[in-house]
């Protein structure tokens, strides 16, 4: 018997970890199938990578191969260069003579050093010589489509944090660059994901910037609370406990469905769980992961000012008219103009969002911390 906890959190949920969400994964399957370009956009922690990679995982066969690389620290151009690259030879080489012979053979002028670490899982890097690929980059980003063409094959590349982009020096010519090289080749479809919303449709929704109508939009709903109740019923029977469908949904429903909370909820409800899990068990995890972060949310929320606050306070009671005068005056919002700028800085600042239906706090236990630490307000217990 695995005594291990279930559930996962902070890292990619795979196999059993990984709750069906079968037509998201449907979808960009379907899409890396066609060649359509796809950009994958949702709050943090919400399922992106997961749901890349197990797609990646599930399309991959001798004639499509995948590839993926995250530019979170990813800084400039030449790195950027670099990680491509090495992540396209990487994923159409069997072996190391191979990835050697592939780079030298087509970027070779680039490449003064390959470095290999000596062991069994072979960890190779290339280091490019910056001052010729500024001359013509071409070579680098047509690399794949080249190599594909030439394999009679299919490469997906699945680019994570992508909005780092607009970070670059020179950021508006470089996009350019990348979507002229890009929008001609058949052989090699791209997933460009990241979490930075408003960054991302910066990057792909504005007319004006260079990977305008680049792909597929699509946007990453959280989890359903069908899926999730199946989800936490089927990992505690099989680990020999039990909780019923409608404690699972509790469980799911305290986080709002979030996904990365969801995960560790239910981890720590079935590590209080002795056999057979009761809505005690629940709600002690529960205040605990809240306490564990009260710190973290206290600082957040030292970081703000009052009328934010305020308005925080206003969204955590529902109110939707948050321009109306009757709101402005209750929450002492200042104006309507300075509502809007406030709505804005805390979009900015990715504590709320509305993904059009309505304004929500993006984390749910710093909104449950507001409620009944901060604000004090009463809170009915579920039943
Ligand atoms: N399909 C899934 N089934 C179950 N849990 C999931 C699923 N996808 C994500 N999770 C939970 O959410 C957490 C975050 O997932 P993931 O890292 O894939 O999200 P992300 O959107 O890429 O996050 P970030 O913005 O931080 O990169 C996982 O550790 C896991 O707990
Ligand atoms: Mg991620």
């Amino acid at each position: 018997m695995d005594k291990r906890a279930p559930f996962v959190f902070g890292k990619l949920a795979t196999e059993t970890e990984f709750t069906n969400r079968t037509q998201e994964l449907d979808y960009l399957m379907q899409n890396f199938r066609s060649g359509i370009n796809t950009i994958l956009i949702s709050p943090r922690r919400w399922g992106k990578s997961s749901l890349v990679q197990k797609a990646t995982e599930k399309i991959q066969s001798r004639k499509i191969r995948t590839c993926s690389f995250d530019m979170f620290n990813t800084r400039s151009q030449e790195e950027f260069y670099e990680q491509l690259s090495q992540a396209v030879i990487a994923a159409t080489s069997g072996k190391v003579s191979e990835f050697v012979e592939t780079a030298r053979e087509l970027i070779g002028k680039f490449i003064p050093k390959i470095n290999l670490a000596g062991d069994q899982n072979q960890e190779i890097s290339l280091s490019l010589d910056w001052e010729e690929i500024r001359k013509d980059p071409a070579d680098i980003l047509n690399l794949a489509e080249k190599i594909a063409a030439r394999k009679n094959i299919k490469i997906i590349i699945c680019i994570d944090e992508f909005q780092n982009i607009g970070n670059f020096e020179h950021a508006v010519d470089f996009q350019k660059k990348l979507r002229a090289a890009w929008q001609r080749h058949k052989h090699v479809t791209y997933c460009l994901y990241g979490s930075k919303r408003h960054m991302m449709m910066d990057v792909f929704t504005k007319p004006s910037m260079p990977f305008y109508k680049f792909g597929d939009l699509m946007f990453l709903e959280k989890i359903k609370l069908p899926d999730w109740k199946k989800f936490i019923v089927k990992r505690f029977a099989d680990t020999q406990k039990k909780i019923t469908p409608e404690l699972a949904g509790t469980i799911a429903e305290l986080c709002e469905c979030h996904p990365y909370y969801t995960q560790q909820l239910a981890q720590q409800t079935w590590l209080r769980t002795k056999g057979i899990c009761n809505l005690q068990n629940i709600l002690s995890a529960h205040e605990s992961i809240s306490q564990q972060l009260s710190l973290l949310f206290q600082m957040i929320t030292d970081d703000l000012t009052t009328t934010h606050v305020n308005f925080l306070k206003a969204v955590i009671e529902n109110q939707q008219q948050l321009t109306s005068k009757k709101t402005i005056d209750q929450y002492r919002l200042g104006t309507s103009a300075n509502a809007i700028r406030i709505r804005k800085a805390l979009m900015d600042k990715e504590i709320i969002d509305d993904m059009g239906r309505g304004l929500f706090l993006l984390d749910p236990i710093y909104a449950y911390w507001l409620k009944t630490v901060y604000f004090r307000i009463h809170q009915p217990q579920p039943m």
